[in-house]
């Protein structure tokens, strides 16, 4: 099974909780079988976290939130802001419904969608993403090309991608956006925000 299924068996389900700290914020996660990096905070996700540029009053995507690590994260940096948080797989979006309960997050909501289907005619400040990258090549074109109709004016789309497909992703991220910044480079991770004119 992937961690990607759309609807993985959870009949007799064990929850485990991971504790950890990003940017200063003690959390809890409720994670469980059949979700993407269930033993511990995934190192490129933490990148991200500990790097995502979010200001208050901003409209936030995390897209494929998994059990909720990065749109938790940036709901407690915005306050005043807003967070819709996708994914597809039906147990990612039950755990991380109950993780943005158990953070006290009061400031985002958990949709079950296939990439932008969720949120069609809204547009954010920012699109956040640990990318499917085991789901294939044209799930993360789509993922990369549909956030450009989901970025306000001056929007950013901040991704995380593994150092070995650097080339492959950076191309697609250089010939569709006006502006392609490295935020964060380390244990074989690399951020790039990619930002939008219009
Ligand atoms: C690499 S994981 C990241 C999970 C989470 N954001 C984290 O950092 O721990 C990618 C997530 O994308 C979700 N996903 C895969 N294909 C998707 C699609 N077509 N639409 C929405 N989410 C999708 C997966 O279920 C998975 O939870």
């Amino acid at each position: 099974m992937h961690y990607y299924d759309k609807e993985p068996a959870f009949k007799e389900m064990r929850v485990k909780r991971i504790r950890t700290t990003i940017r200063g914020i003690p959390l809890t996660f409720v994670v469980g079988p059949g979700v993407f990096s269930n033993e511990y905070v995934d190192a490129g996700t933490r990148l991200l976290a500990e790097n995502m540029v979010i200001m208050d009053y901003w409209d936030i995507l995390d897209m494929g939130c998994g059990y909720g690590v990065l749109g938790i994260v940036a709901a407690k940096l915005a306050p005043n802001g807003r967070v819709v948080m996708v994914d597809i797989n039906r147990l990612a979006v039950k755990l991380a419904s109950v993780n943005v309960k158990l953070n006290n997050v009061s400031n985002a909501e958990v949709r079950w969608g296939d990439l932008y289907d969720a949120v069609v005619n809204e547009k954010f400040n920012t699109i956040i993403t640990n990318p499917p990258i085991t789901a294939g090549l044209e799930v993360n074109r789509k993922l990369i090309l549909g956030a450009k109709e989901h970025l306000k004016p001056g929007g950013l789309l901040q991704i995380v991608i593994p150092k070995k497909l650097r080339s492959r992703f950076e191309e697609m991220l250089m010939n569709n956006y006006d502006v392609v910044e490295r935020l964060a480079k380390s244990g074989g991770y690399i951020v790039y925000a990619a930002k939008v004119m219009k």
